[in-house]
């Protein structure tokens, strides 16, 4: 058995308010728990998006009466709200800005409406960007332009991982976050492939063909796997973008961008500390240290997780917290499973029975 620290998500789509087929606060929050994470924060992008005073409190009012773990809730930038949101930003886990399409409204096309958030957001809380390829170019000269630190959603690319890299080395406040499927996934070739975490790891089950595989950032090559692999120093965060959507969704005319993810993260981490491609230092940095500093987040005295490492299992969608009800790694062979969640003081999680109640989880920024 090796213990952790409670892991922090900074990258969840937790579907409430407004599409609580897919997920709510409650499944969502279980599913963290189950995945060992012990705080979540939460993407504006809901139906409605999170975006003003209103907005905000509908999420925050349903985080507290739901969830099983601590959380953060994001604002989302739009073309009109850049003085409202700066005014809401002590309270809120940051400022999303979503410079590239994708799903949900909140979109900021023009670089004239990037402007008025990067004068006004305070420098000490957290801009995020979902940005991709040149995009990302450009959103890291505003974090030049401004002198602000900004947060790189899910890197995908080769491209991506070097333009981070060198701005690092200029000094440009400038960290980034990968998620699992970037890592361990490429783009289905026909007939679909599935990359295996490990050279070990047989057996899995289907292909991930269709809707399934649709994802933004779009799931890239070995090429850009490869070099994510090589810079790991440049990575500062494991983050899941957990982005359910249900199957009957996926398998639909227009299927919707996103994969689950809180309960197969670490399994899959560890799997590739297992093969010796990743340290569990290299996990407690990315899942806990950084985005702890990152996104200043308060300490969660009197937690941790207790993670059986030697435990090998097939990951089964049907097994999952979470409400989508599938999952891109469905039987995969993985080695590592969490046991126990203590959150706090109290036992959250264990031996797969989600013990915290419903309203137990504390808002990070209260
Ligand atoms: O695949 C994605 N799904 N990428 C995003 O940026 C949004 C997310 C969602 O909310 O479904
Ligand atoms: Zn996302």
């Amino acid at each position: 058995m090796i213990r952790l620290p409670g892991l922090i998500d900074p990258h969840v789509h937790v579907r409430e308010p407004g599409q609580t087929h897919k997920e709510d606060w409650d499944s969502a929050t279980q599913a963290a728990l189950a995945g060992g994470f012990t705080t979540i924060l939460a993407m504006p992008n809901t139906k409605p998006p999170i975006f003003d005073n209103s907005t905000f409190e509908l999420a925050l009012n349903a985080a507290k009466e739901k969830a099983h773990c601590d959380y953060g809730q994001y604002l989302g930038a739009g073309p009109h709200n850049a003085d409202l949101v700066s005014s809401l930003a002590p309270k809120a886990a940051g400022l999303k800005m979503y410079l590239d399409s994708t799903f949900g409204e909140l979109r900021l096309d023009d670089m004239t409406l990037w402007m008025p958030h990067f004068e006004k957001y305070p420098n000490d809380f957290p801009i995020v960007l979902h940005s991709e390829s040149r995009t990302m170019a450009a959103g890291i000269l505003f974090a030049a332009l401004y002198d602000r630190p900004v947060h790189i959603a899910h890197v995908s690319l080769k491209e991506e991982i070097l333009l981070i890299k060198a701005a690092k080395e200029e000094g440009i406040k400038v960290t980034c976050e990968v998620c699992p499927h970037h890592m361990f996934l490429t783009q289905p070739q026909p007939p679909p492939v599935l990359r295996t975490p490990s050279p070990k790891s047989k057996g899995f089950g289907g292909g991930l063909g269709g809707g399934h595989s649709e994802v933004r950032p779009r799931l890239a090559t070995q090429k850009d796997v490869d070099a994510l692999w090589e810079n790991l120093d440049v990575i500062d965060c494991f983050a899941t973008d957990h982005a359910p959507h249900t199957l009957e969704e996926k398998d639909s005319e227009n299927p919707p961008p996103g994969f689950p993810g809180l309960e197969t993260a670490l399994p899959l981490w560890l799997t590739a500390v297992d093969d010796r491609r990743l340290t569990v230092d290299d996990i407690i940095s990315k899942m806990y240290l950084n985005p702890k500093k990152i996104f200043n987040l308060p300490d969660q005295p009197e937690t941790w997780i207790e993670v059986d490492e030697n435990a090998e299992y097939e990951i089964k969608a049907a097994n999952q917290f979470t409400r989508c009800g599938w999952t891109p790694f469905e039987g995969w062979k993985v080695k590592g499973r969490v046991t126990r969640v203590v959150l706090r003081g109290r036992e959250a999680f264990k031996d797969g029975k989600v013990l915290a109640e419903k309203g137990f989880g504390r808002d990070v920024r209260e």
